[in-house]
C-alpha cells in the first residue's frame, strides 16, 4: 500500500528519499512523488508509475530536505494529479490512510474558495490545514486542530513554506516512525526505508507531532513537549518487511480484517448509489461466465453460489486453462470476469482474450494494477490487498471475495431480489466483520489442532454449495505449503468412492455454515467418523458430538470471509510444525505466466 519518507539533514536529500521508498516497494503502489526545498521553495515532481520513472526526472538537487510517497490509489485513479505529494497554499504533505469526512471538509473549504485538483482525500486535508493557518499562524497549532476537525486514518508528512528547514509529522491509526542519526532525521511509515541509514527509531502514538531539523528532532502531544523512547532495531532489511511476523504469509492473513474493510469501502459506502457509481453497469447481462486458476477460480466458485442464490441468474465457473480451449455458449448479454491476483496468469490471459476477440464484454478483477490481465480487458476493478509476496495467497483471495459479494449486491439492487430488511442487515453486518475476522486470527485453537494432524498424509475436506468452495481452498492451502495431500470433496459424493481412503485416523475437516445443508454434511461426517476418522468440523452452530472451531454467524453474502480464516492458519501452523518453506513452497510460482 502507500509508502512514505521525509529526510532532513547534510546530505543530498533526493537519492536518500528515493532509496527508502524503494525499500517500501513490495507495498505495491501506483504512481510516487517527492516534494524538496531548493533555495526556501518547495519543488514537487510526481510521476504514475514505478519509482525508476519518478528517478528518472528528479533534478540532481543539493537540497536537504524533502518529503517522498509511493501512492496505492484509494480516493481517485492513478494519475499525475492524484498522486502525492500535495501543496496547497503554504502547505504541501504526504499521506497514507484514508480521510472518512473528507467530502464534508472539501464543502466548507470550497465555500472558502480552495479550488481541489485532485479526486483525492489528502489534498482536502492539505487545504484544510492552509485555511487554519490563515487565522493560527502557528504550523504546531495548525496541524493540532486539524486533527480535531479530521476523522479517519491518516500519517501525515508535511512542509511549509514559513518554515523551510522543518519537516512536521502526526499520525492518527496509520504507521509513523521518526528515525534519526546524528545531523540527519527521517520520517517512514515502515522500518525498512531507514534501514540503509540507521536502526535507531521512534514510534508515534496516535496525536504525537513530531518537528524535524537538521539536528534535532522534538515531540509534541498538543502543545507540550513530550520525550519519547527509542528503539533499536535489531534484524535484518527483509525480517524488518516481515513487521516481526516469522513469515509474509502471516502478515499478510493478519492485514486481511484492514485489507477487506479498504476494498469493500472503496467501493460501497453503504448506499445502493455508491454501488452504481463505483461499479461498472450490469445491467445489461442475464448470465456470467466466471474464469480463473488456483484460487482465484475458488473464489470465483464462492461468487457462483453468491450470485445464483441472492440474484437468481446462471453463472458458470471455469479453470482458465480448460475455458481457453473449450466451446462456450456467450453472447451480447454474458459478462465474463477474469479474476487474478498478478493480472499476468497466461491461462487467465489468454481466456479474456478469446472473450474480447468475439466481442464479449469482459470485466478483470485484478490485484497488481497495470498488468496485463487490467490493460487488457474492457474494465477493470483493484482489489485493495497491495502488494502480497508470500507465494499462497491468503489476502488476495479475501479481497476478491470481498469486490465479488459487492457484484451480487449490486446485481441483487438491479434485480430486485433484496427486501429491504435483507439489505439493511447486510449493511449492519459489515460493521462487525472486520472484528469478526480479526477475532478467528487471533484464536489460539489452530496451533492445538496443527499437533493432532501434522504428522498424516492425507487429509480430506467435506462441505455442500458454499462450505465446498471454501474447502476447495482450505485444501489448496494446506498443500501449498505443507506438501501433504489434502483433498476437497462435496460432502454427498464422498461415499462414491473415496471413502474407501478414510482409515483409522485420517483427519477429516467439515465446512458446516450453511443451514439448509448442516445436517446433512454432519450425518457424511459420522459416516468417516464411523469409519475411523478423525473429524474436526468448522461450524456456526455448536456440535457437542465432534471438536469444532466455532466462527460467527453471518448472511450468505459475507460468511466466506470468516469462514476461510481457520482454515488458512490451519494450514499455516501445520506447515510450520513440518518445517516447510511457507513462503517460497517448493515448485510454485507467484505469478504463473506460462500454459
Ligand atoms: C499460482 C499461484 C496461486 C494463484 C494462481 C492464480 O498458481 O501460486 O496462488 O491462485 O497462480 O494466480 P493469479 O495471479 O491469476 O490470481
Amino acid at each position: 500500500m502507500c509508502g512514505i519518507v521525509g529526510y532532513v539533514g547534510t546530505k543530498k536529500a533526493l537519492p536518500i528519499i528515493v532509496k527508502g521508498l524503494e525499500a517500501l516497494e513490495y507495498r505495491g503502489y501506483d504512481s510516487a512523488g517527492i516534494a524538496y526545498v531548493e533555495n526556501n521553495h518547495i519543488q514537487i515532481i510526481k510521476k504514475e508509475g514505478r519509482i525508476a520513472n519518478l528517478q528518472e526526472h528528479l533534478p540532481d538537487s543539493p537540497s536537504t530536505i524533502g518529503i517522498g510517497h509511493t501512492r496505492w490509489a484509494t480516493h481517485g485513479e492513478a494519475s499525475y494529479q492524484n498522486a502525492h505529494p500535495h501543496q496547497v497554499g503554504k502547505f504541501t504533505i504526504v499521506h497514507n490512510g484514508i480521510i472518512e469526512n473528507y467530502q464534508e471538509l472539501k464543502k466548507v473549504l470550497e465555500q472558502e474558495n480552495y479550488v481541489m485538483k485532485s479526486d483525492t482525500d489528502t489534498e482536502v486535508a492539505c487545504a484544510l490545514l492552509d485555511y487554519l493557518y490563515r487565522e493560527e499562524r502557528d504550523i504546531q497549532k495548525t496541524i493540532d486542530k486539524a486533527t480535531k476537525l479530521l476523522k479517519g486514518s491518516y500519517a501525515f508528512g508535511i512542509l511549509c513554506e514559513d518554515d523551510p528547514e522543518s519537516i512536521y509529522a502526526i499520525r492518527c491509526s496509520s504507521p509513523l516512525i521518526v528515525a534519526t542519526k546524528e545531523q540527519e532525521q527521517f520520517i517512514a511509515s515502515d522500518v525498512p526505508a531507514i534501514l540503509n541509514d540507521t536502526n535507531e527509531y521512534f514510534l508515534l502514538d496516535d496525536f504525537d507531532l513530531a518537528v524535524l531539523r537538521k539536528d534535532h528532532v522534538s515531540f509534541y502531544h498538543y502543545g507540550k513537549e513530550i520525550q519519547k523512547e527509542k528503539i533499536i532495531f535489531e534484524g535484518t532489511v527483509e525480517s524488518s518487511q516481515k513487521e516481526g511476523f516469522p513469515h509474509f504469509m502471516l502478515k499478510e492473513i493478519y492485514e486481511q480484517p484492514q485489507i477487506v474493510q479498504n476494498t469493500i469501502r472503496f467501493y460501497f459506502d453503504g448506499t445502493k448509489e455508491s454501488l452504481d457509481n463505483s461499479l461498472p453497469n450490469l445491467e445489461p447481462y442475464q448470465s456470467i461466465h466466471i474464469v480463473a486458476c488456483g484460487s482465484a477460480y475458488h473464489a470465483g466458485l464462492v461468487a457462483r453460489t453468491l450470485i445464483e442464490e441472492i440474484v437468481g441468474i446462471p453463472v458458470t465457473c471455469e479453470i482458465a486453462s480448460e475455458y481457453r480451449y473449450k466451446k462456450v455458449f456467450y453472447d451480447s448479454h454474458t459478462l465474463v470476469i477474469v479474476i487474478s491476483q498478478s493480472g499476468e496468469t497466461a491461462d487467465t490471459l489468454a481466456s479474456l482474450r478469446k472473450a474480447n476477440a468475439d466481442g464479449i464484454d469482459t470485466l478483470a478483477i485484478v490485484n497488481v494494477v497495470g498488468s496485463s490481465i487490467a490493460r487488457e480487458a474492457k474494465q477493470v476493478l483493484y482489489t485493495k490487498a497491495g502488494c502480497e509476496i508470500a507465494v499462497a495467497t491468503t489476502k488476495a483471495y479475501t479481497a476478491q471475495l470481498a469486490i465479488l459479494s459487492l457484484l451480487t449486491l449490486k446485481l441483487a439492487c438491479i434485480h430486485h431480489t433484496l427486501q429491504e430488511d435483507e439489505w439493511l442487515e447486510i449493511k449492519e453486518q459489515l460493521r462487525t466483520l472486520p472484528k469478526e475476522m480479526e477475532n478467528l486470527i487471533l484464536s489460539k485453537q489452530y496451533e492445538e489442532i496443527a499437533k493432532q494432524i501434522y504428522q498424516q498424509e492425507d487429509i480430506f475436506y467435506l462441505g455442500r454449495r458454499l462450505d465446498y468452495s471454501i474447502s476447495l481452498e482450505g485444501a489448496l492451502k494446506l498443500k501449498e505449503i505443507s506438501y501433504i495431500n489434502s483433498v476437497s470433496y462435496p460432502a454427498g459424493e464422498l461415499k462414491h468412492g473415496t471413502i474407501s481412503l478414510i482409515e483409522d485416523k485420517t483427519p477429516v475437516i467439515g465446512i458446516l455454515t450453511d443451514a439448509n445443508v448442516m445436517e446433512k454434511t454432519m450425518s457424511n461426517l459420522e459416516e468417516t467418523s464411523a469409519r475411523g476418522a478423525n473429524v474436526f468440523a468448522i461450524t456456526t452452530e455448536p456440535i457437542n458430538t465432534m471438536k469444532t472451531i466455532l466462527i460467527p454467524k453471518k448472511h450468505l453474502l459475507w460468511q466466506s470471509l470468516l469462514t476461510i480464516i481457520p482454515l488458512q492458519l490451519l494450514a499455516y501452523e501445520i506447515a510450520k510444525l513440518r518445517g516447510s518453506d511457507i513462503d517460497k513452497p517448493r515448485n510454485l510460482a507467484k505469478s504463473v505466466t506460462v500454459e
